[in-house]
């Protein structure tokens, strides 16, 4: 949450400061600065004045650019912030960059100090001013009460000082050639490019500047100036790190035509999936190598844990169903925000796996620790090289989705799935819990999800049309069973968040439990219903709701006759195995909450209230 970007170098930094913050506004979009060294000459011969210049504004970036606009803020060297608040109300005052009392530091922060209170009172007796409501203005005084001449030494003196989480960036006007970063959990990533120098959250905020990074660990300090990245250890001893080449291009990080980012993520899933699978399906025979586990001990394996958050947490389900059903091996799914306050049991044979598309999910990475902590081996399935999740994990699957920038997830949700099938297959096929007919059978259909998803695809305006008709009931309820359930779940996850529609995800058989009580002639019902094992058990379900006037939409299996008469709308899938229309299933519901937030005016790739990465608790 928040993204920061910075620049020092020989070109001027405004619009590579609003650029770059434009292409991180995905991680917060409630406030937005910039910061720039301004260097004048105020009479020929003497040397030069030197002053920051801020320019801030609540709302969404281009609020803030349009100020950026009215002033002449030039120079080399600045410092860029999109905020998701945490401490304080978004506004003017609460934006960063925050500054010292001098006004001669400025600093962005992505993350939360803990202690603020304690340090702000301190600071305060001792004379330091603060004007606004957030955590983050501590960062600045106390760089000002530490520096000394070194602004560097002044953040590792700070590091020392403060608890929580953080990527801190800084820049004086006293060390005007010189910007400053730190790192404690939040991301923060090195460009180095020969035109200069590049700090950021994450690398699309730069990626058309350079290819060229080096991750920041934990507890780091960094250095840059227009032509050196120097990092530094926690004991503040110099790091050799050398920059790696990222394979992400600035192509994939811009809209290329579509009107948001969501719809092209969701249009570029036959080819996402289609990576997920590259190098680890070919010609019917899966490589596995990247799970770092041999023969022997998948076939001791006596437990899989999982945990994850939101849509991953939703693929994490279907994970379970196909290692349980194809690996006989039993599978825990947990929320990744409960798993360590519940005390876990970790045992030999456990396998723990951690889903998260960003790989930065606070949640995730503390219910990481707390499973190595009591002994569990991690391994990582996420879609960002270098995230911290990669990092502090005992082996990595990278589902190679590419960027996504959509808050939505979407692509990211649909490659996650592969990698269940593909963990689930690949265990199945070690531990003989398959026999080699399913599994040939399971590998072709696999081969064919991305042109079946390709044709889902091509009836998008089916959706549309859907979505004209609906959109303006006020209760949604997704009901799936089996394999329809986790895609119902996330169905209603996608319409809540970008559409702020009230929707439930539920399993079809509990209805009669309670929610059917919330059915009547305003409640639309998703039916997720394949023709699969449990199809006449939610036939039966939907006639139930259907007695009770609900608008029935059926998601069904091409060619299926028998819904067709209890359902308002229907939509086709193109027919597939039980498994695997855990997948399939899900992007009629992605294109369906498109269309209807569409329709509601909605900003689907920045929905009110949420982030990218949730890297605060
Ligand atoms: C999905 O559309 C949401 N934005 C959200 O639920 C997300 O899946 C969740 O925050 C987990 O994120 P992660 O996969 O990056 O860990």
């Amino acid at each position: 949450m928040c993204g920061i970007v910075a620049y020092i170098g020989n070109r001027n930094c405004k619009d590579i400061l609003i650029g770059g913050l434009k292409r991180l506004e995905y991680r917060g979009y409630d406030s937005a600065g910039i910061a720039i060294m301004v260097s004048k000459c105020l009479k020929k011969g003497s040397s030069p004045d030197i002053s920051i210049e801020v320019v801030k504004e609540a709302g969404k970036i281009k609020e803030m650019e349009g100020q950026a606009k009215e002033v002449k803020v030039d120079g080399k060297c600045g410092i860029g912030h999109t905020r998701w608040a945490t401490h304080g109300e978004p506004t003017k005052i609460n934006a960063h960059p925050h500054r010292d009392c001098s006004g001669k530091i400025a600093v962005i922060h992505n993350g939360i100090i803990e202690n603020f209170e304690e340090l702000k009172s301190e600071l305060k007796a001792s004379g330091h001013r603060f004007i606004s409501d957030t955590d983050t203005e501590v960062l600045p005084h106390l760089l000002e009460k530490y520096y000394d001449g070194d602004l560097l030494l002044a953040m590792q003196r700070l590091m020392g000082k403060i608890k929580g989480s953080g990527a801190i960036v800084a820049m004086s006007t006293d060390s005007p050639g010189e910007i400053v970063g730190a790192r404690i959990t939040s991301p923060l990533i090195a460009g180095v490019s020969r035109d200069g120098n590049f700090l950021a959250s994450d690398m699309p905020a730069v990626l058309e500047h350079t290819r060229n990074f080096i991750v920041i660990n934990d507890f780091e300090t960094v250095r840059l100036t227009a032509n050196k990245v120097e990092i530094f250890d926690k004991e503040g001893k110099l790091i050799n790190r050398e920059p790696f080449k990222a394979n992400w291009s600035i192509k994939n990080a811009e809209k290329s035509g579509y009107e948001d980012f969501m719809l092209k993520e969701i249009f570029e899933q036959p080819y996402g999936v289609k990576e997920s699978m590259r190098g680890r399906l070919t010609n019917g025979q899966l490589h596995f190598d990247e799970l770092g586990l041999d023969s022997e001990q998948i076939k001791d394996l006596k437990k899989v844990q999982i945990i994850a958050c939101g849509t991953s947490y939703h693929a994490a389900l279907i994970g379970k169903q196909v290692i349980e059903k194809w690996a006989k091996i039993p599978v825990e799914v947990d929320f990744s925000s409960e798993y360590r306050y519940r005390d876990p049991l970790v045992g030999e044979g456990y396998l723990f796996v951690a889903i998260t598309q960003s790989g930065e999910t606070i949640d995730t990475l503390a219910a990481i620790r707390e499973a190595r902590s009591r002994g569990a081996k991690v391994m990582a399935i996420t879609n960002v090289v270098g995230s911290t999740v990669a990092r502090e994990s005992d082996s990595v699957i990278y589902t190679h989705a590419g960027p996504e920038i959509g808050v939505c997830a979407t692509k990211t949700f649909t490659s996650q799935i592969i990698i269940m099938y593909l963990m689930g297959l690949y265990f199945g096929k070690i531990r003989g819990g398959l026999g080699i007919e399913d599994y040939g059978k399971i590998i072709d259909e696999l081969h064919m999800i991305p042109n079946k998803i390709q044709n889902i695809l091509n009836r998008a305006d089916e959706l549309k049309e859907i979505a004209r008709h609906t959109f303006k009931h006020k209760c949604f309820l997704f009901l799936g069973r089996i394999f329809g359930l986790p895609a119902a779940l996330e169905g209603a996850l996608k319409l809540k968040e970008i559409s702020y529609i009230h929707a439930e995800g539920y399993p079809a058989g509990e209805m009669k439990h309670g929610p059917i009580a919330l059915t009547d002639t305003r409640t639309v019902v998703v039916g997720i219903m394949p023709e699969d094992s449990v199809y006449d058990k939610i036939l039966s379900n939907i006639q139930e709701v259907k007695a009770r006037k609900a608008t029935i939409f059926s998601i069904i299996s091409e060619g299926d006759g028998s819904s067709k008469k209890y359902a308002d709308y229907l939509f086709e899938m193109p027919r597939t195995i039980e498994e695997l229309y855990g997948i399939l299933s899900i992007i009629p519901l992605q294109l369906y909450s498109y269309y209807i937030a569409k329709n509601l005016g909605k900003d689907v790739d920045q929905p009110r209230n949420l982030a990218k990465s949730v890297t605060v608790e």
